[in-house]
């Protein structure tokens, strides 16, 4: 599905509008911006389903220069991002967003990585919502998310050469999100228990989107797809109804994890390892390597962690945890 997501006509501002913008300008000049990594799939919502988490995240810093370009001035935490701003997700996304708009500023952009790229944590998604949320507060534009959301679309689709929403909905919305259709998009935030914990393990090993996409079948059968949709109605309906049997028994995936799990070499002992320490379900986040198991405690999440951290390293693998609620509020300004 590559599409590029563009809506129909520019949007220019008018002159009252211009000039309150403007105004603004000259009182703020940088801002920064926490954004959350994000679960995707999670289990049998392939590119339909995901939620934020409260860390990691990345972090943007916005600040106004006085030129007309966008400029990424620094980048911590990888060394293999680019500088180039049409190239690299979080300057796409702004770009994106002030063309469209019809904005003429120079922009400095530092970027903070806090996760790993090809982690499965929604890594450019995290900067791509950053930059835009970024823009959004310091130009004062009062564009709703779902204005926003286009723009952080098209940073993720430079990075995965594919168009899925479920690492940049989640991420700009916050909580537990569905997208019921991308023609027309239909984003739906979805309830879900209160005393829902989420471990994360992060095999630090590197799966690109696009390959862990290319290695699915392109056709599934019916009856796979009629477990499949089984599976992602009981996951939606155990959610709203705080049923945590029927989230367990939902968590499984016929389109994704059969391929993706030969990617990661500690998929089988982490899932047994999770699972035999009271984990509601386990699966792949996203495209991998990174895991992730709910539960009902703070206890048995922590406890699940370091049962998952150890069976990685069985395989020799080293790896990082993550405990986390799901994340109701999405991307935050921070000092
Ligand atoms: N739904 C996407 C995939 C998420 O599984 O390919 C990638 O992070």
């Amino acid at each position: 599905m590559q599409r590029r997501v563009r809506r129909k006509e520019k949007f220019n501002f008018g002159i009252n509008e211009r000039k309150r913008i403007l105004k603004k300008i000259f009182m703020e000049k940088k801002i920064k911006v926490f954004a959350p990594a994000t679960v995707s799939n999670v289990g049998p919502g392939f590119d339909i389903m995901g939620f934020a988490l409260n860390q990691p995240g990345d972090v943007i810093e916005v600040a106004l220069s006085k030129g007309k370009e966008i400029r990424i001035k620094k980048i911590y935490g990888s060394r293999n991002l680019p500088y180039n701003p049409s190239k690299n997700i979080a300057t796409a996304s702004i770009i994106s967003l002030l063309r469209l708009r019809n904005i003429k500023v120079g922009l400095d952009v530092v970027i903070r990585k806090n996760m790993g790229i090809g982690s499965g944590l929604g890594s450019s998604a995290a900067s791509s919502v950053a930059g835009v949320f970024a823009v959004n507060k310091l130009l004062d534009l009062k564009l709703s998310k779902s204005e926003l959301l286009v723009h952080a679309l098209n940073g993720e689709l430079i990075s995965s050469g594919t168009l899925h929403a479920d690492n940049v909905a989640p991420c700009l919305f916050g909580g537990f999100v569905l997208i019921r259709s991308y023609d027309p998009l239909d984003i739906i935030k979805i309830d879900y228990p209160e005393n829902l914990f989420c471990t994360v393990i992060y095999p630090h090993i590197e799966i690109k989107t696009s390959e862990a996409r290319r290695i699915l079948d392109k056709k599934i059968t019916r009856d796979n797809a009629i477990a499949q949709a089984g599976n992602a109605s009981g996951l939606i309906a155990g959610l709203i109804t705080n049923d945590i049997d029927l989230i367990s028994r939902s968590m499984k995936d016929y389109i994704a994890e059969p391929k993706r799990k030969e990617l990661i070499p500690c998929y089988d002992v982490v899932r047994i390892a999770a699972l035999a320490n009271g984990a509601v379900n386990c699966n792949i986040s996203g495209s991998g390597p990174s895991m992730f198991s709910f539960s009902t405690s703070l206890e048995d999440a922590r406890r699940i962690a370091s049962a998952m951290k150890e069976a990685a390293l069985s395989k020799g693998l080293r790896s990082e945890t993550f405990i986390s609620k799901i994340n109701s509020r999405g991307p935050v300004i921070i000092k």
